[in-house]
């Protein structure tokens, strides 16, 4: 049987053999699959170079044709395929169950199937006879791309969705914002991009590295880039999440309209877009400007990312979430400033913590009132967590427990297990080496549910993240090497159901990765070699920021 990954739920030969397509095989989509259609065409016929020419209805008798269909008894993402000698069925119980069924389709074709044209002109494509029966055991199925820290152009962004729906992940969140800068357009506030979208230099390695780059950095999506890859990633059945991150990680914000900092405390009009790694002081003020200013730039979000793009029925619509960061927001210059003193007192809040929960609560309301919903950072529990807010658990399990339990829905994203900035391997040649060794094991054994959840408090339990901060990946070859092979793993541990991890069958799927390896090849995947770096992934003498021994929170 072909080695799929994620790993599907239920898979038997109907009998011995294959079945082939050709030049002559139809593609005939029902009601709801165009969509579908449209993909399998465009990228397994381009692999193919066979022209999957359109069928109709009548094409489901014959063998040699592919019938998508939606087939409302299926669960929502689920799917079924038969390939038996009559026509091969891709089915779903939505739009979104048929595109998981094409992506594996498409791997039972082959790993020459990931490529953008034809190898050879006298390739045959067969498919085995098998019936497979599948759907995910989690509905969000995460990454997250940290754009601030190092920009990835356009292409690059579109090429991960590409991957992400390879390996069927559904939720794209988009870390948009940070200290070090600001990718987005926003039309009313022009300076976040030409001031706040690129820093003079940056620090090469860790913050403790002696080493810059000496040369400009930076770079934004406009409104119609961010359109363009909302709507890719619609079509392929992926919700963005944009992050903008208040009132910490803001000094981008900061140095292009410097009132939105604490000027009773420091000269905000000194500070630029930060070149160096680590958290700044410099956070926002809580005053009524800043909640006016990013009420504003939420405006033009909503309208960029809207609720319902990658929606499907019986489906919840991730679409509606947008993420406020709240995350290392530091409470130095609170603590210095009257005017957050005052507005402590004016509001009765006991500390600054409290401020903080006042400033997220604040656009809780604000866009609950207008139909979406906040999601934030652990941190957002700190001062009291605002009714119907979402948390994303990074700092360990402990703030997903708290949410779940107050009744919050969770996405699990430990950064001790799912961070994979992290080094993947202890060894001397690991580049840039950051935080714990977590390796492709230690991700296949990440377990989303914590057991001191119960069956109706794990039900908050959203699903999984994995998370890519980018202070040490300065461009998609680095980011493709921390992010593979351990996002294959991590995509079976959030789509299939695997046993309990002490029990999973790691050494099976490393031999299923052998040909994962082989699609990824094809796909032009810059993975980490289970052998080690190769030369040119090395990056001798740039220092990281390794840790030893167990995590801090654990
Ligand atoms: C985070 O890693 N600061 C969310």
């Amino acid at each position: 049987m072909v080695d799929v990954i994620p790993a599907p739920g239920n898979s038997y030969w109907n009998e011995a053999g294959y079945a082939s397509l050709d030049a002559e095989t139809k593609l005939a989509a029902r009601p709801g699959t165009e969509g579908v259609a449209r993909w399998l065409r465009a990228t397994v016929g381009a692999a193919t170079g066979l022209p999957l020419a359109e069928g109709s209805g009548a094409d489901n008798s014959s063998a040699n044709s592919i019938v998508l269909s939606i087939e409302p008894g299926l669960p929502p993402e689920g799917y079924r395929i038969v390939v038996d000698g009559y026509a091969h069925r891709i089915e779903g119980g939505s739009a979104a169950g048929v595109f998981w069924g094409a992506q594996t389709f498409r791997q039972l074709l082959g790993p020459d199937a990931f490529r953008r044209a034809p190898v050879r002109p006298d390739q045959g494509w067969e498919l085995p006879l098998v019936t497979i029966e599948d759907s995910p055991r989690f509905r969000w199925r995460g990454l997250m791309l940290d754009v601030a820290r190092h920009f990835l152009p356009k292409e690059g962004v579109l090429r991960y969705l590409d991957l992400m729906a390879a390996h069927k992940l559904n939720v794209f969140h988009f870390h948009l914002t940070d200290d070090q800068g600001w990718r987005v357009e926003i039309k009313r506030y022009p300076k976040l991009t030409e001031v706040g979208s690129w820093r003079a230099r940056t620090k090469f390695g860790h913050r403790a590295s002696p080493l810059w780059e000496e040369k400009p950095h930076g770079g934004y999506y406009t409104q119609d880039d961010i359109r363009e890859i909302v709507a890719y990633a619609a079509e392929r059945h992926i919700a963005v999440v944009p992050e903008i991150d208040i009132p910490g990680h803001s000094q981008a914000a900061i140095a292009a309209y410097p009132e939105l900092g604490n000027t009773d405390v420091i000269d905000t009009t000194t500070l630029s877009v930060w070149d160096n790694w680590g958290i700044s002081p410099n956070v926002l003020a809580p005053t009524d400007n800043t909640l006016r200013f990013y009420e504003g730039v939420f405006e033009e979000l909503l309208d960029l990312f809207p609720a319902g793009a990658a929606e499907f029925p019986a489906f919840p619509a991730f679409s509606t979430f947008i993420h406020v960061g709240g995350d290392e927001c530091l409470k130095d210059q609170w603590k210095r400033s009257p005017t957050a003193r005052a507005r402590i007192e004016e509001l009765g809040l006991a500390d600054e913590d409290e401020l903080q929960s006042w400033f997220i609560g604040h656009f809780a309301k604000w866009l609950s009132a207008r139909g979406r919903r906040l999601i934030g950072w652990d941190e957002i529990l700190e001062g009291g967590l605002p009714e119907g807010a979402a948390v994303s658990s990074w700092r360990g399990y402990a703030g997903g427990v708290a949410a779940a339990r107050a009744g919050h829905d969770v996405v699990m994203c430990p950064e001790q297990q799912v961070y994979l900035d992290h080094r993947q391997a202890a060894g001397e040649d690991e580049p840039v080496p950051i935080g714990y060794v977590r390796t492709l094991e230690d991700v296949y054994r990440f377990e989303p549910v914590p057991p001191e959840l119960d069956e109706e408090r794990a039900r908050h339990v959203l699903g999984a993240q994995a998370n890519v901060w980018t202070e040490a990946t300065e461009d998609h070859a680095r980011v493709d090497y921390q992010t593979f092979p351990r996002l294959a793993a991590f995509a079976e541990v959030a789509w299939s159901r695997l046993p309990a991890p002490e029990a999973r069958d790691f050494a099976g799927f490393e031999r299923r990765m052998a040909a994962h390896y082989r699609r990824l090849d094809a796909l032009g995947v810059g993975y980490r070699p289970p052998g080690g770096p190769r030369p040119w992934q090395r990056r001798p003498g740039v220092l990281g920021r390794p840790l030893d021994g167990p995590p801090p929170n654990r």
